[in-house]
């Protein structure tokens, strides 16, 4: 099946423009999820072996999960939950709604089987994903919800912009992401630093753990990170227990062709793949088992998600895979793992 995608479908649809299939594929998928027949048609075609493992508390059918990104509005769940992954997460969402930057914002570099976007959280805010995912609760998997802040929320007051969407898409999520990572926000990389990041994520644990049920997080982290602020991340999150996704996109240029130079923003897919798991490694080394990680940067098959979960990673998650590759990469994936006789570690 995906090797119909690869042949046909891919070729079409990289006929057009990029954001608008994306947004057209959304669109579809939302639709697509009313209807109940679909829904089952799709589970059948994407039915893989299950991997059942539990990661911060959270049961997971299978290791592979759906990235940040794809979803911005939590308004396809229910059809994405349908194509085999084992988790999802939504959004970046951000308190209030925001337009994102300027298009075209979104780039295919084919031949690398990479993507450059400078989208910058575009979203419809968070007061509109709580609704989405009001209507589309209970999911049959664990769903995480990415926060960012505000384009337009200084550096000095994002804990606040980040705890208040917190609040408000707290009863939705089965885990959080803090994102820190993303290169289209002014100074949000900044956010890395040992001091800035404890300010940034003692609020929203504190208020997590005054909830009724208190729900794990997860700081994602950038792969062009300097040692200094990789080893403090790692041990503000030993030391408050929260988990850690390597990686968001890169802003370096030096694994693709020198055309790609001048386009801004964050690069993803085939030629992230060995600084995301070199990042990953390094905090796997750092963390020591003691806390959970989460492998994200150019997956594209199961050899590529296999070698993040040999390196340490205990999920992980796909994007530009999955525009590449279509949507049985999940079901792929999880073939692969069965035939290499793979094993939860939990
Ligand atoms: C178009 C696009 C939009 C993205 N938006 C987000 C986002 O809103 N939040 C986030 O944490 N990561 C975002 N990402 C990063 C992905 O979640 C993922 O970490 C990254 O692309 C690396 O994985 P990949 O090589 O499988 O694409 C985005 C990636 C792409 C390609």
């Amino acid at each position: 099946m995906g090797f119909l995608y690869r042949k046909f479908v891919r070729q079409l649809l990289f006929n057009l423009n990029p954001e608008v299939v994306h947004d057209a594929v959304i669109k579809t998928a939302r639709a697509a999820q009313r209807v109940e027949f679909v829904n089952s048609m799709v589970r059948l075609l994407t039915k893989a072996k299950d991997f059942p493992l539990t990661v911060a508390g959270m049961k997971f059918h299978n290791p592979v999960g759906l990235a940040a990104g794809f979803d911005k509005n939590c308004e396809a769940a229910r059809f994405l939950a349908g194509l085999g992954f084992g988790f999802l997460e939504l959004g970046t969402v951000t308190l209030r709604p925001q337009p994102g930057n300027p298009k075209p914002r979104l780039f295919r570099l084919r031949d690398d089987h990479a993507i450059i976007n400078r989208m910058g959280f575009n979203n419809a805010g968070a007061f509109d994903a709580a609704r989405s995912l009001e209507r589309l609760l209970p999911l049959p998997v664990p769903v995480g919800i990415s926060v960012g802040k505000n384009a337009d929320c200084s550096i000095e007051e994002a804990p606040k912009n980040y705890l208040e969407t917190l609040k408000i898409m707290y009863d939705y999520g089965d885990y959080f992401a803090v994102n820190i990572s993303s290169p289209n926000t002014l100074q949000l990389r900044s956010l890395h630093g040992a001091e800035k990041l404890k300010r940034l994520v003692e609020p929203m644990l504190d208020f997590a753990s005054g909830q009724k049920k208190v729900k794990p997080f997860f700081v994602k982290i950038a792969p062009d990170l300097e040692d200094a602020d990789l080893e403090s991340a790692a041990a503000l999150a030993v030391e408050k227990k929260f988990g850690l996704i390597a990686t968001n996109t890169t802003v370096k240029r030096s694994s693709v062709p020198a055309y790609w130079q001048s386009y801004e923003g964050g690069l993803s897919g085939k030629p992230l793949r060995a600084l995301s798991n070199a990042m990953l490694a390094k905090t796997a080394a750092l963390v020591k088992g003691k806390v959970p990680l989460i492998g994200s940067g150019g997956i594209f098959d199961g050899a590529t998600a296999l070698e993040k979960l040999n390196l340490g990673a205990d999920l992980v998650q796909i994007y530009s895979g999955l525009v590449y590759e279509g949507p049985f990469l999940v079901k792929e994936i999880l073939e692969y793992l069965e035939k290499k006789h793979w094993q939860p570690r939990s």
